[in-house]
């Protein structure tokens, strides 16, 4: 059963959706079943940086990805940078060339945040 927030991949076309609402079914396209998937953590880590750093500033947060600049380049780049709550996600989405990291106004900045690389997947913090 698939559940709110997560998010899945078609392996054939490359399709990328997120669950707004969770159901009994499965997520099918290109006629087979689609791929969630795991949000990584720092114990995933490799040698590049992918887990978000959340800093807390004056109206918001910046979350940069990670604690050393993630490449941006054309064939391998941060995709988009989301935090999340309870009860709000707020994405934005980059594009290669820009730094890895974004800005976000929000009076809670008790937050969580992921991101998604085009090579590595799915990283949290
Ligand atoms: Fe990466």
């Amino acid at each position: 059963m698939a559940q709110r927030k997560q998010i899945f991949k078609c392996e054939v076309c490359g399709n990328i959706t997120e669950v707004l609402h969770g159901g009994e079914g499965e997520l099918v396209c290109c006629g087979q079943a689609m791929t969630l998937f795991e949000e990584k953590a720092a114990a995933d880590e490799g040698k590049e940086k992918h887990v978000p750093v959340i800093e807390a500033s004056e109206g918001g947060v910046t979350i940069k990805v990670g604690s050393n600049p993630h490449p941006m380049e054309e064939k391998h780049y941060i995709e988009w940078i989301e935090i999340v709550d309870d009860d709000t996600s707020c994405r934005h989405f980059l594009k290669p060339g820009q730094a890895p990291e974004t800005f976000f106004e929000c009076k809670n900045k008790n937050v969580s945040a992921r991101e998604y690389c085009n090579v590595h997947g799915l990283w949290k913090s």
